[in-house]
């Protein structure tokens, strides 16, 4: 089963799809199904297609690889638990809801701040792509039913954004999440982090999730250092029209 997807569409300027389930039964009935999915794609002009699978569907990954996706990540799923138990220690940096003045600087953000992801690791894929994908998710999160844009401040500079989400069970999770390309390597993360872990404790909350590229070994071993596990990985693929 595939859908097109609106806020890539709408930041790319072109059809953007992703495959939301897949499943290798039968090897020549996955490929009658692969041609039906192939005139729908050519139907609606579909240039890019994505698909994220499960570390161990590798009968999966090998069929898609058969017809022209490519592997381009395997994502990991930090999480941490019993928030409530934890202790932080107070930083003069706060947390708070970002409001439509913001956008301005916090697009900016979002537009240089990431570089492992996987419209901008893709080599078919303009990197552009992957910065107007970010900035546009910033500007559309204002309007969003669930998700929250949060802009981090030390006195009256932005140090970093976060788009969250309430989820379940008192849990939350972390859809976007940057230190400011200037204050990066610098220990802002670490800060940043423990302040927005104490931040969702304040609120209530006793979980957070969130998904990261392997490949951004820097957020990754912030994760370890921050006490989080990893959930089952996840792999990315691509299909790009050719010649599109
Ligand atoms: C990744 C990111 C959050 C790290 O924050 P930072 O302020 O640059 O990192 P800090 O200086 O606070 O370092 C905190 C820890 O992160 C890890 N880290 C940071 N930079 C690293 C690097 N280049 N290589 C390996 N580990 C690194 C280390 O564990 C470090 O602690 P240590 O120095 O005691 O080992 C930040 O650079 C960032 O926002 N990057 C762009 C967007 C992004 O990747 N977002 C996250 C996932 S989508």
């Amino acid at each position: 089963m595939a859908r097109q997807i609106p806020w890539d569409t709408e930041a790319f300027g072109f059809s953007v799809a992703q495959i939301e389930t897949l499943e290798v039964v039968d090897p020549s009935s996955a490929s009658d199904d692969y041609r039906k999915f192939q005139d729908w794609l050519d139907a609606r002009e579909i240039k890019i297609a994505s698909c994220r699978l499960p570390h161990d569907r590798l009968r999966e990954s090998m069929f898609l690889e058969s017809k022209g996706f490519r592997f381009i990540e395997m994502v990991l799923h930090p999480k941490i638990e019993k928030l409530q138990s934890l202790d932080f220690s107070p930083d003069n940096l706060i947390a708070i809801p970002a409001l439509e003045n913001d956008l301005p600087a916090l697009r900016e953000i979002a537009e240089h701040a990431f570089s492992h992801e996987r419209y901008h690791i893709d080599p078919r894929l303009d990197p552009r792509l992957g910065d107007a994908r970010y900035g546009q998710w910033v500007v559309n999160t204002l309007s969003h039913p669930r998700q929250r844009l949060l802009k981090v401040m030390e006195g009256d500079r932005i140090a970093a954004l976060f788009i969250v989400e309430s989820k379940e069970n008192q849990s939350v999770y972390w859809h976007l999440t940057a230190i400011a390309p200037q204050w990066q390597g610098r220990g802002y993360g670490w800060r940043v982090w423990r302040m927005m872990l104490r931040h969702h404790q304040a609120e209530g909350q006793d979980g957070v999730m969130t998904t990261i590229s392997a490949r951004n070994v820097a957020v990754l071993n912030l994760y370890v250092k921050l006490g989080f596990r990893f959930l089952q990985p996840e792999m990315t693929f691509h299909w790009v029209r050719e010649g599109g």
